[in-house]
């Protein structure tokens, strides 16, 4: 199966279906998912004592600074795989800018007052370069930061300065997907685009037309 395929498969009630993600992707977006989460968890553990009892998920204090930096290398690695297949559906255009503009229109789902949207809309592809940049300055602080294998390469103010850049990422990150979260959630239909790997034609003409029209036409 290729993404962005029309096949002759149909849900429950009859519709054609498209195919948004190969099973590839999906693996690889759920693997990003849920490392995200331990880490999301252990860093709030890491970061004040007040989260300290998030220590119990990864089996202690010991384990967390063992295991978090890990998790990330993981975490790293499957959004790369997500990075590479869906950076050429993320470049902004034109019609971004003016989809911005009318972002009133969008909060109140007057979806046909859009310009024509592809794959990916303009949130999606902010979002999306947001994950980039969080992910690198992530990767890059944490080498920094980490005791065991890193940290003696570096400076005690060169570590101090990543243990911020760090947090900061991890900030950005976290508010990030809350937001990514609560649209998949908003947009009936978006999961399942992610758990079975297919979207109708509806799905597909209603919130994505111009990337629907491809599809169509090819
Ligand atoms: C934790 C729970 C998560 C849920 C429920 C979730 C859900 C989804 C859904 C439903 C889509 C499909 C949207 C569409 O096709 O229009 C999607 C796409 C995507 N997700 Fe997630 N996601 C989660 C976490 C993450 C994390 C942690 C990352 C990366 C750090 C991530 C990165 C992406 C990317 C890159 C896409 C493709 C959109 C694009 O390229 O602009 N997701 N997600």
């Amino acid at each position: 199966m290729k993404p962005d395929e029309l096949t002759d498969l149909r849900d429950m009630n009859g519709n054609r279906l498209i195919i948004r993600y190969t099973p590839n992707e999906r693996s690889s977006h759920w693997i990003t998912a849920i490392s995200f989460v331990l880490l999301a968890l252990s860093g709030l553990a890491m970061f004040h004592p007040a989260m300290s009892w998030l220590y119990a998920l990864l089996g202690g204090g010991q384990w967390t600074r063992i295991l978090h930096p890990f998790i990330g290398c993981v975490m790293f690695l499957s959004f790369l795989i997500l990075g590479l297949r869906f950076w050429h559906h993320n470049y902004l255009d034109s019609g971004d800018i003016q989809w911005m503009m009318q972002i009133q229109d969008v909060l109140a789902n007057r979806e046909e007052k859009l310009p024509e949207i592809g794959k990916y809309n303009a949130g999606q592809k902010l979002l999306f370069f947001t994950m980039v940049t969080c992910l690198i300055l992530l990767l890059a602080s944490g080498i920094v930061i980490w005791r065991r294998y890193f940290s003696y390469y570096f400076t005690i103010e060169i570590i101090r300065f990543a243990a911020v850049v760090h947090a900061t990422a991890a900030f950005v990150l976290i508010v990030g997907i809350v937001v990514h979260v609560y649209a998949a959630f908003w947009i009936k239909g978006a999961i399942g685009a992610m758990t079975r790997g297919t979207v109708t034609l509806g799905w597909a003409r209603k919130h994505h037309p111009r990337w629907f029209k491809e599809i169509i036409g090819k």
